[in-house]
């Protein structure tokens, strides 16, 4: 079912409308070659209203520069829910289940080459992994008329650390040869 992007910022399709400040939709141009989308928005993204602001987003846009050589206003950013759990709790399956429309949508609209998406729940969300993502993570899959892989949310480096990080390094120098792919 086709769904009207404009609609998004005053969503009502699931509880997390009831505790939200506001709907993070997701940042960046509608021409990006690359498509970040991580979990759901925390306390920063709620209040600042846009992803990937607070700690977690300043290490992974770092790594994202380094291994991929893009900035992240190059990159279209955004989360496969749209709005914040209270206290930051995982989301539910119907709460992804009334958000993911949405994230097909944006993928539609921007069409870009390559999706990444971050950690265990955007991974199975985006591409219906069953295993975890210390499986999955790397493995390349068609999302859209692109391509896309997984790796570890940038969360899981600050607790994991260098181990976490490398192999996040290796997934994202995957994704700048997707990306740069001719
Ligand atoms: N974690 C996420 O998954 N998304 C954000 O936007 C911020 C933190
Ligand atoms: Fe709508 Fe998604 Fe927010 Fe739920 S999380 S209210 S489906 S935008």
């Amino acid at each position: 079912m086709r769904r009207d992007l404009a609609e998004l910022p005053t969503c009502t399709r699931c509880d997390l409308a009831l505790t939200r400040q506001r709907v993070v939709i997701g940042t960046g141009p509608l021409s990006s070659a690359l498509m970040v989308v991580g979990e759901a928005p925390g306390r920063s993204e709620d209040e600042g209203g846009e992803p990937f602001i607070g700690r977690s987003g300043q290490l992974l846009f770092r790594l994202i520069a380094e291994e991929t050589g893009l900035s992240r206003e190059q990159c279209f950013v955004t989360n496969v829910v749209k709005c914040r759990p209270p206290g930051n709790r995982a989301p539910r399956r119907d709460e992804l289940e009334a958000c993911r429309p949405w994230f097909e949508e944006q993928v539609g609209l921007v069409q870009p080459r390559v999706v990444v998406a971050l950690g265990n729940t955007a991974a199975r969300a985006v591409f219906g992994f069953v295993e975890g993502i210390g499986r999955t993570h790397g493995r390349v899959q068609l999302v859209g008329a692109g391509q896309g892989l997984a790796t570890y949310h940038p969360a899981a480096a600050l607790r994991g650390g260098p181990r976490v990080v490398a192999v996040m390094r290796a997934d994202l120098r995957i994704v700048k040869r997707l990306v740069e792919a001719p």
